[in-house]
């Protein structure tokens, strides 16, 4: 998998592609507003989850988003009841910080979601520090 970042204004895209045949296999999609970043769509090829491929991108982005645009939090919103993107977002760190009900339509549920980018930051100052041998870790 290769994830590539584009960058314009506020936007940030990430995408990755298969090794393979450089298909199109998942891409991350956030609003930049000041120190915040916004998750606003995550998705990954049918055929192609539960291979880690939403979680690279996440860290990806979390990463450049701490470290070029100096954001200090992430949040996003996401469906109650969608468990694979719920359990994404904590694995990375998110918490719920509010519920909010008939968010997407009468019934439909969602929970707000945020996430500290310190320890992302100290990820990607990590993978740019030289070792003793040389090699970036
Ligand atoms: C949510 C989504 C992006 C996850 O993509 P993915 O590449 O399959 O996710 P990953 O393989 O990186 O999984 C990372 C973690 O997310 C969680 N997760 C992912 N899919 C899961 C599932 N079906 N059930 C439970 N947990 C799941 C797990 O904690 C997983 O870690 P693990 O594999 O070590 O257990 C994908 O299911 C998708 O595109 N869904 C449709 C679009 C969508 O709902 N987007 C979110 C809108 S807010």
């Amino acid at each position: 998998m290769q994830a590539d970042h584009l960058k314009k204004r506020s936007i940030v895209l990430a995408v990755a592609r298969l090794e393979a045949d450089n298909k199109l296999c998942g891409y991350v999609l956030c609003t930049s507003t000041g120190l915040n970043i916004h998750v606003a769509k995550v998705a990954v090829r049918e055929d192609c989850r539960r291979q880690g491929i939403a979680r690279k991108m996440m860290e990806a982005v979390l990463q450049a988003a701490a470290t070029v645009r100096r954001a200090a939090s992430s949040t996003l919103y996401v469906a109650v009841e969608n468990t694979p993107a719920v359990e994404l977002y904590k694995s990375l760190g998110f918490t719920e910080d509010s519920y909010l009900a008939d968010y997407y339509a009468p019934g439909r549920h969602a929970r707000r979601m945020i996430c500290d980018l310190e320890p992302f930051k100290a990820a990607a100052a990590a993978a740019a520090t030289p070792t003793a041998g040389g090699k970036k870790r």
